[in-house]
């Protein structure tokens, strides 16, 4: 189950993107952390659709500015977890911690400032350019100056390699490049916790890469991240820890080499044989 070097080109600089690299372009280079990722904690989190319960009871931890990768199948629960975490969906109980404090009393507002979440279909606004984009929650939420906001929309879109880009609509940029418009827009709230859900299952294939070197990019530079994702390579590449979930439970936890070299339920073992 080795992935090639060729096919896991996001841990490295390489020709292979179609799409410039965001900076810094030698992820090789020691990077001075640039996010102050918090701690993320899950206690028996249960979320129900109705009567039924899709999230059950799922307990985990991330530390500070690590990556975790959720994989499993359609259908798991993976895309409730994480709204979940942000309040998308309200818990039926359990609790979301950050830093150790209890979220559940927080409003969903302010909590989803502190936690910023990526889609896999990039819900720009098509009528403004991806500067607008990026800086109008800052001016409408954060309460910025129109031109503090513009300012900081500016550095976020030179972060994830857009600065030419900026007075483009969303219509004239690539599937990849509205997907870092839609990351820098998450990342202009300043948050503590990213979490991206299939961030690069719409994408064509060739702009896959551009997205998922500007993620790791962000794990690096000391982002917490939850990523549900189909990229296994990227998983075992990025993640500090791996989660498999299956009907609405965590099956299996623990580092890309446990979970790809050495899956312990027939469970995994089988998902592993259809998605590898
Ligand atoms: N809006 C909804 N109403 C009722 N059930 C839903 C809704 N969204 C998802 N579900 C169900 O919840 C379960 C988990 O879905 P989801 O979190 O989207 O899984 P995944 O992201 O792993 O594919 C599935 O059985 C799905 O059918
Ligand atoms: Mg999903």
């Amino acid at each position: 189950m080795t992935i090639p070097a060729a096919a896991r080109p996001w841990t490295r600089d390489t020709t292979m993107n179609t799409e410039a690299s965001p900076s810094p372009a030698t992820p090789s280079a020691p990077v001075a952390p640039a996010y102050r990722g918090a701690g993320l904690d899950l206690r028996d989190l249960t979320l129900a659709y109705g009567e039924v319960d899709v999230v059950r009871s799922i307990s985990l931890r991330v530390e500070p500015g690590t990556t975790t990768c959720v994989i499993g199948p359609s259908g798991s629960g993976k895309s409730t977890l994480l709204r979940g975490i942000n309040r998308l969906h309200e818990p039926k109980s359990g609790d979301v911690l950050l830093d150790g404090a209890s979220t559940l009393g927080q409003h969903p507002d302010q909590l989803r400032r502190k936690i910023g979440m990526v889609f896999q279909h990039f819900n720009l606004f098509p009528d403004h350019s991806a500067l607008e984009n990026v800086a109008l929650s800052p001016w409408k939420v954060k309460r910025l100056s129109k031109k503090e906001a513009i300012d900081l929309a500016r550095a976020r879109l030179d972060e994830v390699g857009l600065r030419d880009r900026a007075d483009h609509r969303p219509k004239d940029l690539s599937g990849g490049q509205q997907q870092r418009v839609a990351i820098a827009r998450a990342l202009a709230m300043e948050p503590q916790v990213m979490l991206f859900d299939e961030a690069t299952s719409a994408l064509d294939p060739e702009l896959v890469n551009g997205v998922l070197n500007l993620m790791a990019s962000l794990s690096r530079r000391g982002m917490t991240m939850v990523v549900v994702t189909h990229e296994m390579g990227f998983a075992r590449r990025a993640a500090n820890q791996v989660v498999f979930m299956d009907e609405g439970q965590v099956v299996e936890t623990g580092t890309p080499e446990d979970i790809f070299d050495r899956p312990r339920s027939a469970r995994l073992q089988r998902f592993l044989s259809e998605v590898l």
